[in-house]
């Protein structure tokens, strides 16, 4: 080899390296990123529930929803989209942009008192309430049609089966408080679903389809709707 073709593969070798060491990780970084832009800013990442979080709403628009319920607060506001999914602030920006309300119950007054924070400092006041109360009290008491529900509430155990026992039969209470409330077009999204045991959501879809529900998707959440 003539040392000019030498010197032009040496060149290109260091291209790719360079490539692989400075280019490749931030592309590979923005490929994975599942940002919601439509209501939070970019950079905050929803990861696994990116999916389903925007074809909630998109339904929601398409249904012109207005009153939107959530069980289980987001404790942590907008700082944990990836493991907790950060819900109030999604659901309360959407309802900001519509004119519609984000009701958010927590049976913790300290996860309440976060979250009001939250709220507040993303100037979402308007367009969510909060509330401390056990969420199967707080949904068999809801006076007003829901056009959203959200089911996030008793924590699930990957591990515990009584745990998971016990957070599977309250989101199904959940369901079952709420279900005269909820119409022909209404939406509903139940988180942590693909999970050991079946998830939160394992009595409560397997209900619903009963009741005559589609699932529209079903991923780490799984989102129903009648059609
Ligand atoms: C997984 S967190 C909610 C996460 C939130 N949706 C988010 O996206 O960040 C579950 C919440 O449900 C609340 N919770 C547990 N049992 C409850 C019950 N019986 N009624 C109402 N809230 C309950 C807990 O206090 C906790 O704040």
């Amino acid at each position: 080899m003539d040392p000019r073709s030498a010197a032009m593969i040496a060149l290109y070798l260091l291209l790719g390296a360079v490539l692989a060491v400075f280019v490749g990780p931030p592309v590979v970084r923005r490929l994975k990123h599942r940002g919601l832009p439509e209501v939070v800013p970019r950079q905050h990442d929803f990861g696994k529930r990116r999916v389903t979080f925007r074809l909630a709403l998109k339904l929601l628009e398409e249904r012109g929803a207005r009153v939107l319920v959530e069980t289980g607060t987001a404790r942590h506001g907008l700082e944990k989209p990836r493991s907790d999914g950060a819900s109030t602030i999604v659901f309360g920006a959407w309802a900001h942009r519509h004119g519609a309300k984000l009701h958010s119950v927590d049976l913790s007054p300290d996860a309440i008192e976060a979250s009001r924070m939250a709220v507040l400092e993303h100037e979402l006041a308007d367009a969510v309430a909060l509330y401390v109360s056990d969420s199967i009290e707080f949904l068999r008491s809801f006076g007003e049609p829901v056009d959203f529900l959200y089911l996030d509430s008793y924590d699930y155990s990957r591990t515990d089966a009584e745990i998971q026992r016990r957070s599977q039969a309250h989101h199904l209470q959940e369901f079952r408080a709420i279900e005269d409330r909820l119409h022909d077009r209404s939406v509903v999204l139940i988180d942590d679903c693909r999970l050991a045991g079946g998830g939160k959501g394992k009595l409560v879809v397997d209900y619903m389809r009963s009741k005559g529900w589609t699932v529209v998707k079903s991923a780490y959440q799984v989102l129903l709707a009648k059609q």
